[in-house]
């Protein structure tokens, strides 16, 4: 490997919100912090390199984002998903894909309308439903065959008069699906068909572990062209989370212009000088870093596998297709979701976002974020072996 992922770094000096607010929000100093997604690798060195070279000019003013950041995206988007000829016009900024959601949410509904969520699911998506005082509406995921998938008849039947969107979130945080382009296809016919909005979170759409590859769901067919807002970012896939950069794709003119409306009453449209300067240097050159990203990712979730397997069987992971997160059923350790948490924290001594934060179908699961370096990885896991063998 050209790249370094094996080098434990030290990120408390850093304000990192993973390594700093351990004893704060848990109670427990030592705890390994395997929750909120972000990884404990050191990003790109091109990235490193330029935001250096930008940090170097001492003026940081106000920004506008340059033709390298539209056309890195662009051409990003084409090369690695297929999808070809994106506008620049289509392209609006956000400064983060939860800010995208909740803009969303403001420019498609009004005050008491519904949206629709697949729990288990990213909880800020709950969050931006009730804190803008929208209804939520559930379409839970199934498990058939030990898989998740989407309930489309459920899905049909929920949708009324006053429901206007669909948050998806497509890789799937938590449960590592990467939905299939006839699983999209079939979700767009129903919504198309009754007339709401897709909004697609797609910010893990680099992070894909197993064979199902990434589709946008707004290339299935002219229709999800015209009925999706896409929300992608750098940041997941590069580790740049903390710059607070991010995209709504937006082909359809009405949906855009309702968005770029919200933008600018909330007056986010500047952005982060260094967020930019990470996407340009991220698109246009961090593809080799990112590709041993991913070949280290997958020895670590064997790792992950194989050890559970053979050292904690009565751990369950569920197939991770997509993301780093890792979605662990623990129902079998026959406890309940508060001793569970309990357990983990004070017996484990790690700390993982529990199950009940992701909504329905959480209950008794825990998601244990992997991108870390391997050593970090098989310490978390050798005080998981001890505290279960223990009870
Ligand atoms: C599905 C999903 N959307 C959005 C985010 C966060 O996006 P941002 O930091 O750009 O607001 C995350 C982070 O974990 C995520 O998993």
């Amino acid at each position: 490997m050209v790249y370094d992922f094996d080098t434990v770094i030290d990120r408390l000096p850093t304000s990192s919100s993973k390594w700093s607010y351990r004893k704060q929000r848990t109670g427990v100093e030592d705890v390994i912090p395997m929750w909120v997604a972000d990884m404990d690798f050191a990003c790109a060195p091109e990235i490193v390199e330029a935001i250096k070279a930008r940090a170097a000019h001492p003026i940081y003013g106000y920004t506008v984002r340059t033709d390298a950041w539209y056309n890195g995206l662009i051409n990003w988007m084409k090369k690695r998903h297929d999808w070809s000829r994106i506008q620049r016009d289509w392209i609006c900024f956000s400064p983060g894909v939860v800010a995208g959601f909740n803009m969303t949410i403001q420019a498609y509904s009004h005050p008491g309308d519904k949206v629709i969520l697949q729990p288990p699911v990213y909880y800020p998506m709950k969050n931006a439903i009730f804190n803008n005082g929208r209804q939520m509406v559930e379409n839970p995921l199934k498990i058939v065959n030990g898989r998740y998938v989407m309930d489309y008849e459920d899905l049909e039947k929920k949708i009324d008069g006053r429901t206007k969107m669909i948050i998806l979130c497509s890789p799937h945080n938590p449960v590592g699906r990467v939905w299939t382009r006839s699983e999209l296809e079939q979700l767009v016919e129903v919504c198309e068909r009754k007339d709401i909005v897709i909004v697609s979170d797609e910010i893990h759409l680099d992070l894909i572990l197993g064979k199902i590859k990434h589709t946008p769901t707004a290339i299935v067919s002219e229709k999800a062209m015209q009925k999706t807002v896409t929300l992608v970012a750098p940041s997941k896939s590069f580790n740049v989370a903390g710059l607070t950069n991010s995209a709504a794709i937006i082909p359809n003119k009405k949906l855009r212009d309702a968005f770029l409306n919200v933008l600018q009453n909330n007056s986010v449209g500047g952005g982060n000088i260094f967020g930019a300067v990470a996407q340009e240097a991220a698109y246009a050159h961090g593809e080799p870093w990112l590709e041993e990203l991913l070949v280290y990712l997958r020895g670590n979730l064997k790792y992950f596998e194989d050890f559970l397997a053979e050292k904690i069987p009565v751990l369950k992971v569920y197939p991770l297709e997509g993301t780093y997160l890792a979605w662990v059923d623990c129902t079998s350790l026959g406890m309940d979701d508060a001793s569970l948490k309990e357990f983990m924290l004070k017996k484990a001594k790690l700390w993982f976002d529990e199950g009940t934060m992701f909504g329905n179908g959480g209950s008794m699961f825990m998601r244990i974020n992997i991108a870390c370096p391997r050593s970090m990885l098989k310490m978390a896991l050798e005080r998981l072996e001890k505290a279960v063998k223990a009870l």
